[in-house]
This record gives structure tokens, sequence and C-alpha cells, in this order.
């Protein structure tokens, strides 16, 4: 059949490489699992799947090691041979493993050993990923851990199939058809994909919450879909309305200190451990875009969270409390979050997570590091991100979020002193966490592909791989990604390194470069709107951010203006109180500026404005030629939907260029700067 990205990166085509092929097929003799547990023999499975496809030759089960050329998985528990190999295992943790080449009763063999199964299903697929990226696998010794303990994907999938922001096609959950059909292979391999990158839980409804998803009807259902996910090594969470107990019981209230209400709840989740004894928790959106939250009774957001975890506590649930909240009353929506939770800091139980959005605005195309991460001391914390292009073209721009997410994790808050980088705080190596996250909004639906735009795969995979190691690099990452996508031949992959690099600063360049944001048209975020809109919500118009007048553009966020920059830490606070030393791609978000400030280039803001929307166009440009170069190495379908979506970009990115440009100059009335193309 035609190579349609059904597969994502778990394609096991056959290694090109002929030697490698060899060292494969005589390392890889016997496949020595020794235990029937459910989660191993999907490690079995996957394993002599994947090698069988890889080496084109199959790979017996055994149980004991017999031949040259073992490969034997497992822990010390469930395997004497690896329990006699008193290999250290105590810095993995319950979910790391180690990769090593070693004799065993004299016969050569590769050992992935855990401390638990899914550890050894983890490793599993890390070897599977070796072969898959042409490695050697002859002198192994690998060792690794994941960063954070939680490494979430978010579904915003609705009870009636339709995800908001999803764009690839209705949810994956067919409520209609469960629990009756739970063996629907797209669950299995939905969870495959996941497990592949270490991804431990899953929240399978939208966050604005539909109180429905705790009926018995459907509670009933999402225990058909956790029993399949189980194995794999993967929780199911549910997004929950804080007001349910108004919604499906009748009560006048859902005040998080009333008794009743307490009570309720109590008993609610003691159901839903009846039907999911493994439940993970709850995710919890309150207060937040017309969400009910317990601010509507007057307590706040560690009342409502803490009554929610009280409750969950006895069965080892947790909960995520996201800090996305803003209103419209406040003059700038960047502190919000901040002033809201900061003085709630060690006030959460230790079963709650607060799960911070990046950025502090929403998830857009840039924007700098939410003060709450390296603030937020005594409370746990997990980083939001979105893998669906929400504001990034939706599924048809091509935009790797890689070097947006490793922006976001290198971002250095300077806690406690330099170094306190994002990852490191998430890592828990610079305040005492109990427990931390990281989450990301994925956007699979019932597209054949799961993600529609073939790239948005990538964005998934960076995000599962960073979970598990928040020290990766965006370009490691996408090179491992297209190796196992599309194939390894070294000149393709250097072609398409070049693509991966830029396109999310051309996302950034042709919507709203130099700190400016948000300039989107109101409700579907995906074109742009940046004119003075003064009918709907201000919070929600263009001009609330970029406040361009004739005089100059950009939000203050300085002493003079929202003094947002008090929230971070020095020297931050400072770099960021004047334009000179702040970052010139964040510099409209703090300062606002006259239109012949000087930038470094020796341009005016205005020109420098023009100049970069015309990289972000050029660059598309380059993407495009590029693709098209790499035509003799990418199957036909592939090729062809992403030359076509290029297309699309293309007139896209113009299109932003020429409304974003013509906009702002009809307010400031300057003429464009010579040799700049002209709008269309
Ligand atoms: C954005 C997005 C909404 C979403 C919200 C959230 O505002 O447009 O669709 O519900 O983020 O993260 O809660």
């Amino acid at each position: 059949f035609a190579e349609d990205g059904y597969r994502m990166w778990l394609r096991y085509e056959p290694v090109a490489d002929q030697s490698l092929q060899q060292q494969y097929r005589k390392s890889l003799q016997q496949l020595v699992i020794n235990t029937d547990d459910a989660t191993l023999a999907i490690a079995k499975q996957e394993l002599q799947a994947g090698i069988s496809g890889l080496t084109g030759q199959a790979i017996p089960h055994s149980r004991q090691v017999s031949e040259h050329g073992a490969l034997l998985v497992g822990t010390p528990q469930s395997s004497q041979d690896i329990a006699n190999l008193k290999l250290d295992l105590s810095a993995l943790g319950p979910e790391g493993f180690r990769i090593v080449s070693a004799d065993i009763a004299g016969k050569r063999a590769t050992i992935v050993a855990a401390n638990s199964n899914k550890g050894a299903l983890y490793g599993s697929f890390h070897f599977l990923r070796l072969l898959q990226t042409e490695q050697s696998i002859n002198s192994l010794e690998i060792s690794s851990a994941p960063s954070v303990q939680h490494r979430v994907v978010n579904h915003w999938d609705n009870l009636n199939r339709l995800v908001e922001r999803g764009y690839a096609g209705l949810s994956l959950w067919d409520w209609g058809t469960l629990p009756a059909y739970k063996d629907n292979p797209r669950y299995r391999d939905y969870a495959r994909i996941n497990a592949s990158l270490g991804i431990n839980g899953t929240v399978i409804n939208n966050v604005n919450a539909d109180a429905r998803i705790l009926t018995d009807q459907f509670l009933e259902k999402a225990a058909a879909l956790a029993d399949v996910f189980r194995p794999y090594g993967i929780k199911l969470y549910l997004s929950v309305k804080f007001n349910s107990p108004m919604l499906l019981d009748g009560f006048e209230t859902a005040d998080p200190l009333d008794a009743d209400v307490q009570k309720w709840w109590q008993a609610r989740v003691k159901k839903v451990y009846e039907y999911i004894p493994d439940f993970g928790g709850f995710l919890v959106k309150a207060n937040s875009e017309g969400q009910p939250g317990p601010q509507d009774f007057n307590r706040n957001h560690a009342d409502g969270a803490n009554m929610l975890a009280e409750a969950l506590e006895p069965f080892g649930g947790i909960v995520f409390w996201r800090a996305f909240v803003y209103a419209p009353e406040q003059g700038d929506r960047f502190r919000e979050a901040y002033d809201e939770f900061m003085p709630l800091d060690g006030t959460f139980k230790d079963n709650v997570i607060v799960q911070i959005k990046n950025g502090p605005i929403d998830f857009q195309p840039r924007e700098p590091f939410s003060p709450l991460f390296g603030s937020l001391e005594k409370t746990n914390i997990a980083l939001e991100l979105q893998v669906t292009q929400e504001y990034f073209g939706f599924s048809y721009h091509l935009a790797y979020q890689g070097p947006l997410f490793t922006e976001a994790l290198n971002a250095d808050t300077y806690a406690k002193g330099e170094g306190s980088t994002v990852g490191k705080i998430l890592a828990g190596e610079v305040f005492d966490y109990k427990q931390t996250g990281m989450a990301a909004v994925i956007n699979p639906g019932n597209s054949r592909n799961w993600t529609s735009h073939p790239f948005v795969q990538s964005s998934w995979y960076a995000f599962g791989r960073l979970a598990w190691d928040v020290n990766l690099t965006s370009a490691a990452i996408g090179e491992e990604w297209l190796r196992q996508t599309f194939n390894n031949d070294t000149g393709f992959i250097e072609s398409m390194q070049e693509i991966m690099a830029i396109s999310r600063e051309a996302g950034v360049n042709y919507r709203m470069p130099l700190g400016l944001t948000h300039l989107y048209a109101q409700g579907h975020h995906y074109g742009p709107a940046p004119w003075h809109d003064k009918s709907g919500r201000a919070d929600w118009t263009a001009y609330y951010y970029h406040q361009a007048t004739k005089d100059g553009v950009g939000f203050d966020r300085t002493a003079s203006g929202s003094n947002a920059i008090e929230q971070y830490h020095s020297p931050l606070d400072q770099m960021y109180a004047k334009p000179e030393s702040t970052p010139e791609d964040i510099l409209l978000w703090f300062h606002h500026l006259g239109w012949d400030y000087k930038m470094g280039s020796g341009r005016t803001l205005w020109h420098e404005l023009v100049y970069k929307y015309d990289t972000g166009v050029a660059q598309v440009e380059k993407m495009q030629a590029t693709w098209e170069s790499v035509k003799d190495f990418v199957d036909t379908e592939r090729y062809q939907r992403v030359k076509a979506l290029l297309k699309v970009q293309l007139r896209d990115a113009k299109h932003w260029r020429d409304a974003c440009i013509s906009y702002f100059q009809s307010v400031n009335g300057l003429p464009l700067p010579k040799g700049s193309p002209k709008p269309a």
C-alpha cells in the first residue's frame, strides 16, 4: 500500500546500510523474554515485528539464552540471567532502562534491563530506535531515565467527537462503539506510538470539559480505553468540570468548602476507581475563559484543587490544575497567572500539580517563558506545550516545534542564579518538588495519518522525547524523527534538517516578528487580523497586543506600563526594563517603541519589521525548494501532500505579511523601505 504516514516513526523498513544489516542479523538471533507479563508481551511483539522488518530476518522467541546473538529483555526479578549480571540499576528509578552488550553463559548478548516491565518496554523501543537510525549495536552501554514523572498528552476532544483546535478529523475515541469495540486497532497503535516515546499518561477529553464524562455511561467507555492503554504503561486521566455536582446532580453550589460538595466528589471518585483501578486523576481548567471554578464561590484555586486532590488521594490519583487563567477585566493578560497563583505558593496539596502553559499568554509562535517557572518554589509544576498548531497554521503549515519547545526548556529563570533553566526546574534540580510533569496538547484524529500534516508528527515526537530527556536538542530530535519517519540517507537528512530548523522561525517571521503577538483573527486563530477591531472582547483583538499608533508599536510591560517585568528574577527584570538589553525577538513584547527606533542591524524598527516579514516568506520559499529537491527520497503520497501544503503555506505567508504590513503602514503612514515587495 502507499506510504500514508499511518505508521508514524514506527515504520521498521529494511535497513539500507548492508554492513549494518549484517551486524544486526548476527547480533539478533534470539529474543529472550522470560515472563508472560502483558507489558513484556507487547515488548516481544514490537521487537519481533520491528526486527524482522528492519533486518528481513525473523527473531525467534526463547525463554533462555542458548545462542550467540541473544537479545535479553526484562528485570532482575523476571530473569535470573539479568539478576546474575548484577547491573547497577539504582539510578534508573521505576521507569528507566539500561542497554548493554555482555556475555551470558558464554554467549554474546544484548541486554535491555530495567527495574520494571514498563522500563523494559521503554528500553525495547529505544533499542528499536537505534536500529531505525542505523547505529552500531556492537558495544552498547546506554543508561537512561526520564527527567519528569508525568509525561502526558492532552486531547481536547469533545464527547460529540469534534476536537477543539484539532484539525485532523474527528476524535479518535469512537464513543458510540465503546466499550464493546475496544479492540479497535487504532487504540493499540495510538498506545504504541506514545509508549515508544515514554509517554505515560493521556487526558482523553477537552479541558473545556463536559460534565457528562463523569457519568457511568462515559466512565464505562473510558474504562475500556484504560484497559487497552494499561499494558503500554499509559494511565488514563479525565478533564472535569468544576461545577459537576450542580450540572449532574442538581446541587445549588459547587463550593469546594461545602461538606456535601466534598462528599459528592469523594463518591464520584470512588466510582471512577471502580471502573478504572489505576486511574491517573483529573485535569482542571477553572475560572478561565468562562469555565466555572472555585472563585465563583469566593474560594481560591488552592481551595478548589485541594478539594479534588483529597478525594483522589486515597487512590493515588493526582490533580493537574491549569494556571491558564485570565479575564477581560485585567489590564495585562500576561500578568494574570502569576498574580493569581504566586500568593498561593505552598498551599497546594502534594498530589496537585499546577500545569503552566507555555507561554504566559497562550500558545503563541514566540513568547518569553512564564515567570511562574522559577517562582512557584513550593508547588509541584508541569509545563504545558501545544503540538496542535492552533496558532501555527493548523494542519496546513509545516512547523516543526522542536525549536519552540527547547527554547522554553532552555530559558534561564535565574531562580537560583545562572543556569536555573525551566528544564532543570522541571527535572527537580532547582527546587525540591514532590512530582513534576510535562504535557502537550496533541491533535490526532481519525485522519489516516493521525495528524493530517505529516510534519505535525515531528512535534508530537519532539514533545515525547523532551519529556523523557529535557536536555536533548531540537536538531538531534529532528534528525532521529527524519531517519525513522523517512529514511537514513545523509543527503536527505542534511537538506531536511534545514527545513526542520527554519520552519518555526519562518512561522514567527511571517506572522508576528520582533515580539509582536496574537495578531490573529478572532475565533479561528488561523489568519491575520491586526486591525483595530472595537466590536469584540478587547483581550481577544490584536490591538490589545500590538498597541500600534502613529508614534510607535508594542506593549509596554516596563514600570511605565503594566510592569509585568517585575515578575521575573534579576537580572531578567533589569534586562527587560530597557529596549537596548531586551533580545530583539521579544522586543515589542516588553516595549512600546517609536517606528524609527534603531535596531541592531542599523535599520529602523519599521524597516526591520518589513524585513522580518519578507524573510518569513523567503524562508517558506526556501522550504519549498528544499522539499522539491528531496523528491526522490520520499514516497509519492507524502511527497505530493507536503508539496501541496507548502503551496498553501506560501500563499498564507504572503497574506500574513501583506495584511500586517499594510495595516501597520496605514497606522504609521511610512513608506515601504526600498526594494521590498509590494503587497499583492
Ligand atoms: C486557547 C484556545 C482555546 C482553549 C484554551 C485553553 O485560548 O483558543 O480553544 O480552550 O486555549 O487552553 O484552555
